[in-house]
């Protein structure tokens, strides 16, 4: 192992050696340099993991692997269900963790040490990030996603890109697209509005791609309005090449094509894993003309591409810093603590420290220096068998794990008590093997009897958070929660850490305990992060990436998901996530961007600019109220009162993360970018702004809203032409329209009458030859007067 990484664990790490002759070539001379043959070739895997060499042009294969938050490099037998083994790698926080750092220097740090790890292992392509929108808290692929908003995704992700692409590893992002659940993941026929489907569901990838151009894009395995995205020319090239620009490889998710010559033909470069069957089907419908020869050597010319990036940065000396990469992984789940309730009994003092007196000193204990840590009992399996990633084609092997009990003693003290509680790796606690959930839960709640400080360590198990299949219900286990209630009444305090890879249902119990902090999925250094937090060695900075609703019924999709027939309606369109639940105002658990702090923060001060061609500019003071150093992420959302369309009362726009010392304040900017004030119009096919006086909210989360400021955006839709099926209202809408259609009514006294104006603006004009007996001329006179603006 080589010493590479800085000694600061967030900033990324060095680049590797390149091999400049695998490099550049004029990419049409590449095409033309190979045989037909080797064209076909390159359009599959050569294995499992492996693309083919193109050898008339001297270029060997490359590796690709999973996965998005460590490698998942498999020397022995391949699978895409994480069920063989991998070589070590460090297990950095899944993106459920990640996403709740709220920070795109961690994302870019992690992602540099997986490329660094990946050059050592000689792999070009990582495939990663995951970035699907978590449409239901019910998908059993949450913990591999990012948020349930676009714009959080979207930054995640284009960080992520570019922090191993800097690195010379390439990225897949995925799965492209509308891959929302798992059930029936295969087949499931996607049917969403186009709005819907540009402003929510591809927005995050039109970030990443127009941003950080990604090496490649997965494409997933269901289908969208009845054809499966492995050949669906719409979303491969309409989409995803023609207008947004995407200059990399289309590569399929491992056995997405059932048809390689029609994903050849829309717009699909590589079939993976290897398929001798695709291969013939491809050479044959080349033969019979059934396949543009323009469409083999776009695939070809891409794979060719790929191999000399990849062959490029290949380095057989690399090799990486196992000791620093686990640092970079305990900071970043350090980060992704998200601490939801808190009455001042965290942080613990810890054993000597002077400020227990103050923080850990109540009734039952002698005031002082070892209060808490003399008090202190840990309870619940994960503590000593961590939850910290998911099932599937993500899972890694990881170089060394460490667990939260230890980490506890190693701060409080090797006696510090522990119980089981319930028993690991069962939904309910029940095995054969197992002792009784009675027999746990009895000796756990005996030990916490009295006790200053009970932490409770409670979560979901592996087996219930996989690829694969979804969850049935949002349910914390049984036995968890009788315990919980059998430990609240006997312990003085109770501190509960969840590690779960999707939201949760918290009931009261769970809501009124002492302190709460969500872990999600914390990787490999996540029992130290989770230590450090409790004694307040860090500072919990976390924020909720998703909502946590009340009950699962209240949640958007509820409806809507996971459809029946191979066949999903995305029917709550918009309104995913909190944006939903702002929509109704219905009560939640914790908001979106919720996570408290050991310290306070104020924000004051809001300026905001705007320019039709440059979008907002924000700014405002932060400042660290209380008396320790904490990171606040400022949130911004934008909303446009009065939209001519249907709009969710906020979305998020923009954030920004800013570390202050005590009593410290900064400015912090933050920028909206034109497009990000962009929707689809299905009307222009396109994207517009619409003109008007939008609102800009900051905060501490979504619903902690502390200044607003209106700003007027003069807009780019484009004026509509006025037809015979117009409206006089659409007429009326327009500059001039009031006028022209004053001049065709003259005094017809035709919608004088408010009743009846109500009834007759919205009759298609060409209508009223006979409804209104005006003729075909006085009426396209009118037509043309509007449209003349
Ligand atoms: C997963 C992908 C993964 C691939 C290779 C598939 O089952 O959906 O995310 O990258 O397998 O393991």
């Amino acid at each position: 192992m080589t010493p590479s990484t800085p000694s600061d664990p967030q900033s990324t790490p060095s680049g590797p050696r390149r091999n400049p002759s695998a490099r550049s070539a004029d990419p049409s001379a590449d095409v033309s340099a190979l045989s037909q043959e080797e064209k076909i070739a390159l359009t599959g895997g050569a294995d499992f993991w492996h693309l083919h060499a193109a050898p008339s042009l001297g270029l060997g294969q490359i590796q690709v692997s999973d996965g998005p938050h460590g490698l998942r490099q498999q020397s022995g037998a391949a699978d895409n269900l994480g069920l063989n083994d991998s070589v070590e790698a460090t297990c950095f926080p899944p993106a459920v963790g990640l996403a709740s750092t709220w920070s795109r220097s961690s994302a870019a740090a992690v992602a540099g040490a997986i490329a660094e790890e990946a050059l050592a292992g000689g792999v070009s392509v990582v495939l990663g990030p995951g970035m699907n929108i978590k449409r239901s808290p019910l998908c059993g692929r949450n913990f591999e996603y990012f948020s349930e908003d676009p714009h959080l995704a979207g930054e995640l992700a284009a960080a992520f890109v570019d922090g191993m692409q800097q690195r010379g590893v390439g990225t897949s992002v995925k799965h492209f697209a509308l891959n929302n659940q798992e059930t029936d993941r295969m087949r499931v026929d996607v049917d969403v509005d186009e709005r819907t489907m540009h402003e929510i569901y591809l927005r995050a990838f039109r970030t990443v791609v127009t941003r950080a151009q990604p090496w490649t894009v997965m494409c997933s395995y269901n289908s969208v309005d009845g054809t499966p995205v492995a050949r669906n020319r719409r979303l491969l090239t309409e989409i995803l090449r023609e207008q947004w620009g995407f200059e990399g490889l289309v590569v399929s998710d491992w056995g997405a094509v059932e048809d390689r010559p029609a994903s050849v033909q829309a717009g699909l470069d590589l079939q993976m894993p290897a398929d001798p069957f695709g291969e013939q089907d491809l050479r044959e419908a080349v033969a019979r003309g059934d396949v543009d020869q323009e469409a083999l050597d776009r695939a070809a010319g891409k794979a060719v591409a790929l191999l000399r990036r990849g062959l490029a940065a290949a380095d057989p000396d690399a090799a990486y810093d196992a000791e620093a990469h686990h640092r970079i992984a305990v900071e970043a789940a350090r980060r992704a603590l998200v601490l939801l309730e808190n009455d001042g009994t965290l942080p613990l003092a810890e054993p000597g420290d002077p400020a227990g007196a103050a923080v850990g000193a109540g009734a039952g204990t002698e005031a002082g220096a070892d209060a808490d840590a003399e008090g202190l009992v840990v309870i619940g399996d994960f503590a000593q068998t961590p939850r910290y990633q998911g099932a599937g084609s993500s899972h890694v092997n990881p170089t060394r794990l460490t667990d939260a009990l230890g980490a506890i003693r190693a701060i409080a003290g090797e006696d510090v008590p522990f119980a089981r509680g319930f028993a690991p790796g069962t939904t309910d606690g029940e095995t054969d093997a197992a002792p009784s959930s009675e027999s746990l839960r009895a000796e756990a709640v005996e030990l916490a009897r009295g006790a200053r400080t009970a932490v409770l360590f409670l979560g979901l198990g592996e087996d219930v958070e996989s690829e694969g299949f979804d969850r049935a219900d949002i349910e914390l286990p049984a036995v968890q929660l009788q315990l919980l209630e059998e430990v609240r009444e006997v312990a003085e305090r109770v501190v509960v850490v969840l590690s779960n890879g999707s939201v949760v249902r918290l009931p009261a119990s769970l809501r009124g305990v002492n302190a709460l902090l969500e872990g999600w999925l914390l990787g490999q250094g996540g029992g130290e992060a989770t230590a450090d937090v409790l004694f307040g060695r860090a500072n919990p900075s976390g924020r909720l990436a998703e909502t946590i609703p009340l009950r699962l019924e209240d949640t958007p999709s509820y409806l809507h998901f996971p459809g029946e027939d191979s066949r999903v309606r995305y029917g709550e369109g918009l309104f995913v996530g909190y944006r939903g639940f702002d929509a109704v105002d219905a009560e939640v658990a914790y908001p979106f961007g919720h996570g408290l702090s050991f310290t306070t923060f104020a924000q004051s001060d809001l300026a905001v600019t705007a320019s039709a061609a440059d979008g907002i500019e924000v700014e405002v003071t932060v400042e660290n109220t209380g008396d320790r150093a904490g990171r606040e992420i400022v949130q911004a959302y934008v909303s446009l009162p009065g939209s001519r369309v249907t709009r969710a009362p906020r979305e998020l726009k923009g954030f920004a993360e800013v570390e202050l010392a005590p009593g410290e304040s900064r400015r912090v900017g933050i920028s909206i970018p034109v497009e990000d004030l962009q929707i689809w119009s299905p009307a222009a096919g396109g994207w517009v702004v619409e003109g008007g006086t939008y609102r800009v909210e900051v905060g501490a989360s979504s619903r902690d809203l502390r200044a607003s400021a209106d700003v007027e955006i003069a807009g780019d839709e484009p004026r509509p032409v006025m037809t015979m099926t117009s409206t006089p209202l659409e007429i009326r809408a327009l500059p001039g329209g009031e006028e022209a259609l004053g001049s065709l009514l003259g005094d017809s006294g035709l919608f004088a009458d408010p009743e009846m104006l109500k009834m007759a603006e919205q009759i298609p004009v060409g209508r009223f030859t006979g409804l209104g007996g005006f003729s075909r001329e006085q009426l396209q006179e009118m037509l043309d007067r509007v449209n003349r603006g």
